[in-house]
């Protein structure tokens, strides 16, 4: 049987994959684009992508063999799983696995915001730093501030734990009240208006669908305080980008982190020219261990599916 590869994955998975299938994989360090994901599929019986591979309907339709969709990513709106799930298709994610690492990356984003971390550093290249100032950098306490959770799943209560270290408080929205993660949290379960007007850090945590895009735009916003931190590394339709610019630019909040884009890799125009946000290539997942272990994940479900067994994370 025949696997595609979209892109060069950590050796360990190529290794294990080749255990079984015929391994073929797109060595240029370039997204494929449609014509020649088009052009791969349709002799192959699992695909293993990423979150840049727009597996669309002619896609699906093209792949007429293919058993398995497994995607390099716990986000998986890359992919019409309707579509597939028409076709008989198995669509997987990889979960847990890059909870730790990317709930680390928003939190960095929370202490880089705050205490305004990128935009010193550079200062400090320039050679601006010509002495110690009492003014100079004034940032913003995370300690004892309200921090709000949008979505409190795996990554969005990870983000809530690290942040008992620092005494925060935690707010939350999600579709159900969760007793063990206030248990464990002292987390309060509110709606997103309220969420928006009482915490002083907001990070975003929920999956991209037709209810969350947008989720966070000009209304939302307008209801944050004027020292409010916005942190997204979820997906970047999520927030309306240009409402985001433009409460960053008027000081409407005081400043965001973001991991994430609304066209990425554009980036709105406004928003590079702003110094209160930090902005990042989509990294949230990015360390060796965790890449390492989602390809790995993805291609033990592509072993087990293809030898007739169940998959292990379908979405
Ligand atoms: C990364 O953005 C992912 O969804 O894994
Ligand atoms: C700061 O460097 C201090 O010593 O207070």
């Amino acid at each position: 049987m025949n696997v595609f590869v979209t892109r060069v994955m950590s050796k360990e998975s190529i290794e294990y994959l080749k255990q079984y299938f015929n391994v073929k994989i797109n060595e240029k360090e370039k997204t494929l684009s449609k014509e020649e994901l088009l052009e791969n599929v349709s002799d192959c019986d699992a695909i293993m992508c990423l979150l840049t591979d727009i597996i669309d309907k002619d896609i699906i339709k093209k792949a007429g063999r293919t058993k398995i969709i497994a995607n390099c990513a716990v986000g998986y709106n890359n992919i019409d799983v309707e579509e597939a799930k028409k076709h008989g298709i198995v669509v997987t994610n990889t979960p847990d696995v890059l909870t730790d690492t990317t709930a680390d990356l928003a939190f960095s984003l929370i202490l880089g915001v705050s205490r305004r971390i990128v935009e010193a550093d550079s200062y400090t290249r320039a050679g601006l730093f010509k002495e110690w100032g009492p003014t100079l950098f004034l940032g913003q306490d995370v300690a004892n501030k309200t921090l709000g959770i949008i979505g409190a799943g795996r990554i969005g209560k990870a983000v809530a734990k690290r942040a008992i270290g620092f005494n925060m408080k935690i707010l939350y929205t999600k579709r159900n009240r969760d007793e063990t993660f206030e248990n464990d949290t002292s987390a309060k379960f509110v709606d997103l208006d309220t969420l928006l007007k009482e915490s002083d850090f907001i990070s975003i945590h929920v999956p991209l669908n037709k209810g969350t895009y947008h989720l966070i735009g000009e209304r939302e916003l307008s209801l944050m305080k004027k020292s409010a931190i916005l942190i997204n590394t979820s997906r970047g339709p999520v927030v309306d980008e240009e409402a985001l610019a433009y409460a960053l630019k008027s000081r409407r909040i005081w400043g965001a982190g973001l991991d994430v884009f609304e066209k990425e890799p554009e980036i709105n125009k406004e928003l590079i020219k702003l110094s209160n946000v930090i902005l990042l290539p989509h990294i949230g997942s990015a360390t060796i261990e965790t890449r390492g272990k989602m390809a790995m994940m993805a291609a033990q479900n592509i072993v087990e599916v293809l030898n007739g067994r169940a998959p292990i994370n379908p979405v």
